[in-house]
C-alpha cells in the first residue's frame, strides 16, 4: 500500500513500511514495544554468525540500491577470518525518483539500526559507517538519535547485550554529488578524497574496499529487510512477495513510496499510488529510475521484477517508477535527464564527461528551433558511442532515454525539427558552449 502520511498507526497491510507512520517511532521505547530489537536478541543469544548468513541466503534477498545482487552471496564473498573489515550502509539516494530509502529513515530509523548490528554480527564486522546523503538533514538527526539510544542501551558499543560482539557505527554526510553513491566513489569519499570511482579489478569491496580492507556495501532498504527475515523466516518473507518498495512519482494522484510484492504489475503500481490524472492516459514510464530505459504503453502489464525488465532491455534499478502521461513532452524530458548526468559526471572519463553534454547541446538546439534533420543520425552516433566504453555506469544512463526516445517518440523530436527557424535567436548559453560534432 502507499505510505500516506495523514494515517497514524502500524500498518498491517504492510512489512517494510509497517511502522512508518506510528507517532514517536524513531524512539527506541516505542520501537522496541512494536517488537524492535527483538532480531538482535535472539541471533546474538542463540544463532551464530554462519546462522544469520545463512537466513539471509535463503530468503533470496536482492539488493535494493540498484543492482540487485543477492545479498547473502555478497555477504559470503568477505573474508571472515579477516582481522579488520568494514561495513558501509549506502544512504546516498540521490536518482531521480528514488525517495524509498528517506521514507525508511525519517520513519523507522531504529530498523536500519538493527539492520545494521545484525548483519555486523553475522560478518565479524567491528565498525560500520553510514554514508548519508548530505541534504537529508531530518535523517542525519533522526538516525543521530536512534545511534545514540542504542548506544545507551547496550546495543551499540562494548560487549553488546554482553556477548564478546562489539560495534561502533559512525554517520558520514555527503557533500551532494551524485556518483558518490556508486560504491566505489563512495568509498573513495568516505576515506576523505573526491568521490571518482575505483578500478575494479582489484578495488572489489568485498577484497579492497575502505581503507583497503575487506567491505561489504549495502543499501539502506536491503539492510532494513534484515531484522524481518531474522523475526519471522526466510520461507515467511518470500510468502511475503518479497516485500518491495518503490517510489513512484510523476503524473499520479498519489505519489509516494509504495510497497507492494516484487513483481507486482506496473498496472497495480498506478492504481496503487492512486491512478493517473482524470481524462489522462498513460504515455511512458521510467520504470527504475532516470538512468532505465523507458517503458511505453504496450508495457503496461509488465511485471516490475529484475527479470521481466531485463527482458524489455530495462531494469528495476532502484525501484524508482516515474510515470508519464499523454501531456508530457518527451523530448524535454530526455534532455533534463540528460543534464542531470551531465552535471552529475565526475569528469573521469571522456564518453562520459563529453558524450552526456554534446546530447544535451544537441538536445538543447533542437528544443530552441535551430535543430537539423541530421541531428537525429547524430544523437544515435552519440548515444552508440557512449554505450560499453565507460569508466562506471553513470556513463550509460542517458543511452537508455535516447534510444526508447528516438523508437517510440520520434514524431515528437521530428515535429521539433519541422518547425526549426533560424531567425529565432539561440539563447546565449547555447551559442557560447562548445561546438558540437555536426555543427
Ligand atoms: C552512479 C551510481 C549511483 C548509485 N547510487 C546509489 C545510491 O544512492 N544508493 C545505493 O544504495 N546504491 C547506489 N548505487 C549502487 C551501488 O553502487 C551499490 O550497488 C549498492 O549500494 C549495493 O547495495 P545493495 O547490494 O544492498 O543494493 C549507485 C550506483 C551507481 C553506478
Ligand atoms: S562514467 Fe562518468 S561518472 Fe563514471 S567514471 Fe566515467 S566520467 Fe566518472
Amino acid at each position: 500500500m502507499t505510505q500516506s502520511p495523514g494515517t497514524l498507526g502500524p500498518d498491517p497491510t504492510n512489512v517494510l513500511l509497517r511502522h512508518v507512520n506510528v507517532p514517536g517511532q524513531h524512539d527506541i521505547d516505542t520501537y522496541v514495544a512494536n517488537g524492535g530489537y527483538a532480531a538482535v536478541h535472539r541471533a546474538l543469544k542463540e544463532m551464530n554468525p554462519d546462522e544469520v548468513v545463512a537466513a539471509v541466503d535463503g530468503s533470496q534477498l536482492r539488493g535494493r540500491g540498484g543492482a540487485g545482487f543477492p545479498t547473502g552471496r555478497k555477504w559470503k564473498f568477505i573474508n571472515r577470518n579477516a582481522p579488520v573489515k568494514y561495513l558501509v550502509v549506502n544512504a546516498d539516494e540521490s536518482e531521480p525518483g528514488t525517495f524509498k530509502d528517506r521514507t525508511l529513515l525519517e520513519g523507522d530509523p531504529n530498523l536500519l539500526v538493527e539492520g545494521i548490528i545484525l548483519t555486523s554480527y553475522a560478518l565479524g564486522v567491528r565498525n560500520a559507517f553510514v554514508y548519508l546523503r548530505g541534504e537529508y538533514y531530518d535523517c542525519h538527526r533522526l538516525l543521530g538519535g536512534a545511534i545514540r539510544q542504542a548506544y545507551e542501551r547496550g546495543l551499540l558499543g562494548e560487549r553488546i547485550l554482553g556477548t564478546d560482539f562489539s560495534l561502533d557505527l559512525v554517520v558520514h554526510p555527503g557533500a551532494g554529488a551524485y556518483i558518490a553513491g556508486e560504491e566505489t566513489a563512495l568509498l573513495e569519499s568516505l576515506e576523505g578524497r573526491r568521490a571518482m570511482p575505483r578500478l575494479k579489478p582489484p578495488y572489489f569491496p568485498a577484497v579492497m574496499g575502505l581503507y583497503n580492507k575487506p567491505t561489504v556495501l549495502n543499501n539502506v532498504e536491503t539492510l532494513c529487510c534484515v531484522p524481518w527475515i531474522l523475526n519471522h523466516g526466510a520461507e515467511w518473507w518470500m510468502q511475503q512477495g518479497p516485500p518491495q518498495l518503490y517510489s513512484v512519482s510523476g503524473h499520479v494522484q498519489n505519489p509516494g513510496v509504495v510497497e507492494a510484492p516484487l513483481g507486482t504489475t506496473l498496472r497495480d503500481l498506478i492504481d496503487r499510488a492512486g491512478g493517473l490524472r482524470p481524462g489522462r492516459t498513460f504515455k511512458a514510464c521510467y520504470p527504475g529510475g532516470s538512468s532505465s530505459r523507458p517503458l511505453v504503453a504496450e508495457h503496461i502489464d509488465v511485471a516490475m521484477n529484475h527479470e521481466s525488465l531485463a527482458k524489455l532491455g530495462s531494469m528495476m534499478g532502484s525501484g524508482a517508477v516515474i510515470i508519464m502521461d499523454d501531456t508530457t513532452d518527451m523530448v524535454k524530458v530526455i534532455a533534463r535527464v540528460a543534464e542531470f548526468y551531465m552535471e552529475e559526471s565526475c569528469g573521469k572519463c571522456t564518453p562520459c564527461r563529453e558524450g552526456t553534454r554534446w546530447v544535451v547541446q544537441v538536445l538543447e538546439r533542437i528544443l530552441h528551433g535551430h535543430g537539423r534533420p541530421s541531428d537525429l543520425d547524430l544523437l544515435t552516433h552519440l548515444s552508440k558511442n557512449m554505450t560499453g566504453t565507460c569508466f562506471c555506469p553513470l556513463g550509460e544512463s542517458v543511452p537508455p532515454s535516447l534510444n526508447a526516445g528516438l523508437a517510440h517518440f520520434r514524431n515528437e523530436f521530428e515535429a521539433y525539427i519541422a518547425r526549426s527557424n533560424a531567425a529565432v535567436p539561440m539563447p546565449v548559453r547555447i551559442k557560447e558552449s562548445v561546438p558540437v560534432a555536426g555543427s
